[in-house]
């Protein structure tokens, strides 16, 4: 039986010995863009231990964070597509993986002809904790007895508020590469609420891992090796998804899924799973008079805020549901219907979103609404019906 603390030991100890020097067992074959590759030393893309590449749905300018980034490889991808404007974080808790990645940072960035990343040390599930911080403290007032033990319990919690390793509202995009799964099973709960936190109103995550088609049995999760080998920690792929949503994300999706799992293991399937999940569904509910219809192809859908909506009927929302369907990953399914009359913000009243309702088109135009027009001639997109 291993303890929760020592399973985080045996993968600090594992992946120690992998940044010096590579482990095939814990490679996972992806085919990064060759044209990124070109521009990172080869030492860190031989200690390459993903299983997916979460850089690929990234955009230009964009602010990143990589959790558990290693030897740095996705963030050096990751820092070529946000580009110069853009800026890259990673985090990871071993300092033999961190020594690779600062080492060869300054090289990625004379190739580039700018630098955009940087490497901290903490840990993924408690992003508020800088661990270098703490230990610079620490040296000045070593920890020899009870009371400094407590005292440095104390420090900590200053040093979360005071100086956060990733502060709250701050990133446009989390990624990660196959390290939620070594995450211990008593902090996975905190480990999505940080993503959630350090993410602004907006944000999404875009997060690869090792997921299991039936739920890892206890012996297998106390088996060491199997643990730090990204295998028996890993999530079942429904209750990896319904982490997500229980942390307050929406619009989550699985945007890849391998056919062929990685590895087997007493007839349980391990692949690799990349998913995508937004922040930002939070907040107060106004009524402007908007109208949704959602096109199909199923018959009827069911959103992260229990909005339930057959297939081509008009749907009344509030404000913030209108503009969250606007944007990805909803905007494609959806018609939008704006009121006659502009209702403004700042004379809406409140909306209970708790219920879904129809809207009648009386209620967008107005009930007085009794226009008679001449045919319209843009009615064939460009008016080529005449
Ligand atoms: C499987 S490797 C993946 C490395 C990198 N993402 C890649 O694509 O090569 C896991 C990495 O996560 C780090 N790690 C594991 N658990 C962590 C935790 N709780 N907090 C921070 N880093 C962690 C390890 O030190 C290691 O560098």
């Amino acid at each position: 039986m291993i303890e929760a603390q020592s399973k985080e030991s045996i993968v600090r100890r594992r992946y120690a010995a992998g940044a010096k020097q590579r482990t095939e067992k814990l490679c996972c074959p992806v085919d990064y863009e060759s044209e990124y590759l070109k521009m990172i030393p080869q030492e860190v893309i031989d200690r390459d231990y993903g299983c997916g590449d979460p850089s690929r749905y990234l955009r230009q300018d964009e602010t990143v964070l990589d959790l558990g980034s290693g030897t740095g490889k996705i963030c050096f991808i990751a820092a070529q597509i946000v580009g110069p404007k853009g800026k890259i974080i990673g985090v990871d808790m071993t300092d033999e993986m961190l020594e690779v990645a600062r080492r060869n940072a300054p090289i990625v960035a004379e190739r580039l002809g700018y630098g955009n990343v940087e490497f901290r040390k903490g840990r993924i599930q408690d992003l508020a904790l800088d661990l270098d911080l703490l230990d610079q403290r620490l040296k000045q007032k070593p920890i020899t007895d009870a009371a400094s033990f407590l005292a440095a319990d104390e420090l900590a919690e200053e040093l979360r508020v005071k100086h956060p390793l990733i502060a709250t509202d701050s990133v446009d995009v989390v990624v990660s590469n196959c390290v939620l799964n070594l995450v211990e099973p008593k902090s996975k709960q905190q480990l999505f609420e940080e993503i959630f936190r350090v993410l602004k109103k907006g944000g999404r995550a875009v997060i690869c891992d090792i997921v299991s088609d039936e739920e890892v049995p206890e012996e297998m999760q106390n088996d060491p090796e199997l643990w730090s080998g990204c295998i028996s920690g890993a999530h079942t792929e429904e209750g990896f998804l319904a982490a997500f949503e229980n942390a307050g994300f929406y619009g989550i999706q699985i945007l890849k899924r391998d056919r062929n799992p990685w590895r087997t293991v007493q007839g349980i399937e391990f692949r690799s799973c990349t998913i995508e999940a937004f922040k930002g569904k939070q907040g107060a509910c106004f009524e402007r008079n908007q109208a949704v219809i959602y096109g199909g192809p199923f018959k009827e859908v069911l959103d992260d805020d229990n909005h339930r909506m057959e297939r081509g009927r008009r749907y009344a929302v509030c404000d913030k549901t209108y503009n969250l369907y606007k944007k990805a990953p909803y905007r494609e399914f959806f018609e939008f219907v704006d009121p006659l009359v502009d209702v403004p913000l700042t004379e809406a009243k409140p909306f209970d979103c708790s219920r879904t309702s129809l809207r009648h088109p009386k209620e967008t135009k107005g009930q007085n609404y009794n226009a008679t027009t001449e045919p319209n001639n843009k009615c064939c997109d460009g008016g080529s019906c005449y």
